[in-house]
């Protein structure tokens, strides 16, 4: 792929003085990042006064994702984001991210998928079960209550009251827009100034800290269970044998609360949106739910028999990569698609750039579900479609997030059918997180056909 490029290593046009690019990514991101390939496999950006190189080209991804230790959590977005989440599974170091990790698989494995499954069911009921014919309301919204409900329910082992939530949900957001704005747009003394947004965002993080250290204490009262709380609260670090403090297991909490809602509510939302403007392929999954749950609940027994639904799901991982930015710096010096890159080099990689590279994906921004028909997707090369990263510093919550997001599209739509008002279009929002922001739709209900019509 690189012979079809002018060089393998380039630099962007427009930089600012002392702002760089940093506009660019903060006013039009998509747009910038996707004008980054025509300038090379590696290029170069400047994020503010510091450089950083863009990782354009799916090879060097790979080898930047599996090679941790080269290519390490950092750079100067990251450590903004750091002093805000702690030392905590997505911000550590390799080192620290290693026993980390392995104390906290445990609560990703299947067994306990199946038992977030059975909440994903009790919730996507809870839901469907409120809709009423002829209702419009705002699928994005809806679907974000869903998955906060459902990842505080497996996250904390706590039963979701309605207060709880509430509490956790109005704070989640500003405290994520305020992170959001922070790291994008550093005006460092600025945000202490007691404006009004300003306060907001500290009530809000104050809300936050105080609903968690609730259950945090509520646990250590009464300790036991198999869930992520209790193997938090148990956790040791294999280098200094010191448990994880109240602070430290917070810090968790929160960022995989924080990872795991927005990130599936905004993906589902999409999906109900492509659905809704792609009448073919929205008969194939209504033709496939109805065959595979005639109106019921979906389960993990029912992914095998739900092959179209998951391909909707993987393209439009593909098309709107709620995780569309990350970035890495380099532990030591090394090369990198043919560039020399000195110890402490920031890297930013971006699946949204890799997921509309016409070399990869022809017509990238057509919804093709078909794309992920099994042959077609085997001869992409590795690094190309990295909705959740990839190496060890890959989602923790890929499968949770899969099967929540397959299994909660089925159910909708063997249910309810969302239509968009009429002539709307969705804009794109590109905030922490990829979103398509407030989607009003109105709910038809389906006719139930029975399994074996
Ligand atoms: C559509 C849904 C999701 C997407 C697109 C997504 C995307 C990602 C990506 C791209 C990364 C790697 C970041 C990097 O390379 O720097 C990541 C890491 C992570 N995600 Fe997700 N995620 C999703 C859902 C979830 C869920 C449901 C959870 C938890 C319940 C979760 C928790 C995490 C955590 C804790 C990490 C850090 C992993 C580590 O460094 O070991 N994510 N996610």
């Amino acid at each position: 792929m690189s012979a079809t490029l002018p060089s393998r290593t380039g630099k962007a046009p427009g930089a600012w003085p002392l702002l760089g690019h940093a506009w660019q990514l903060h006013a039009r991101p998509l747009e910038f990042l996707s004008s980054l390939p025509a300038h090379g496999d590696l290029v170069r950006i400047g994020m503010g006064p510091w450089p950083a190189y863009v990782v354009c080209e799916p090879d060097a991804a790979h080898r930047m994702l599996t090679d941790s230790r080269t290519f390490d959590k950092g750079g100067p977005f990251f450590d903004k984001a750091r002093v805000l989440f702690g030392s905590s599974l997505p911000m550590a170091g390799w080192q620290e991210h290693r026993w980390q990790r392995r104390q906290m698989q445990p609560a990703f494995q299947s067994d306990r998928i199946e038992q977030y499954a059975l909440v994903m069911g009790e919730e996507v009921d809870r839901m469907t079960g409120r809709w009423r014919a002829g209702q419009r309301l705002d699928v994005t919204a809806a679907l974000t209550t869903l998955t906060l409900r459902i990842v505080t329910r497996s996250v904390l082992a706590a039963e979701a009251q309605d207060e709880a939530v509430a509490e956790v949900q109005e704070s989640l957001h500003t405290v994520i827009d305020g992170i959001y704005q922070r790291v994008m747009l550093p005006l460092g003394p600025l945000y202490r100034l007691p404006t009004r947004a300003n306060r907001r965002y500290r009530h809000a993080c104050d809300r936050l800290h105080r609903a968690i250290d609730g259950i945090i204490a509520a646990r250590r009262a009464a300790p036991g269970g198999n869930d992520l709380v209790s193997m938090l609260l148990t956790a040791v670090n294999d280098d200094t044998g010191e448990p994880m403090s109240d602070v430290d297991i917070r810090d968790q909490l929160m960022v995989m609360i924080g990872a795991g809602f927005e990130t599936t509510a905004n993906s589902l939302a999409f999906a109900l949106w492509l659905l809704s403007q792609h009448p073919e392929a929205e008969a194939r999954v209504h033709d496939e739910v109805d065959r595979t749950l005639a109106g019921r609940t979906a389960t993990t027994a029912d992914l095998d028999g739900l092959t179209y639904t998951r391909r909707v799901v993987n393209e439009v991982l593909r098309m709107y990569p709620a995780g569309w930015f990350f970035t890495r710096v380099t532990t030591t010096d090394t090369t990198l698609a043919g560039r020399h890159l000195p110890k402490g080099t920031a890297l930013l990689y971006s699946a949204y750039l890799l997921h509309h590279r016409p070399e990869l994906f022809p017509e990238p921004g057509r919804f093709d579900p078909d794309r992920w028909a099994a042959q077609a997707a085997e001869s992409l090369p590795r690094g190309a479609h990295v909705p959740f990263g990839g190496g060890n510093r890959k989602c923790i919550g890929d499968q949770f997030a899969l099967i929540e997001m397959t299994l909660a599209l089925a159910t909708v739509c063997t249910r309810w059918r969302l239509r968009p008002d009429p002539g709307s279009t969705m804009t794109v929002q590109v905030r922490g997180t990829l979103g398509p922001g407030p989607l009003p739709m109105t709910c038809e209900p389906r006719g139930r056909k029975s399994a074996d019509t």
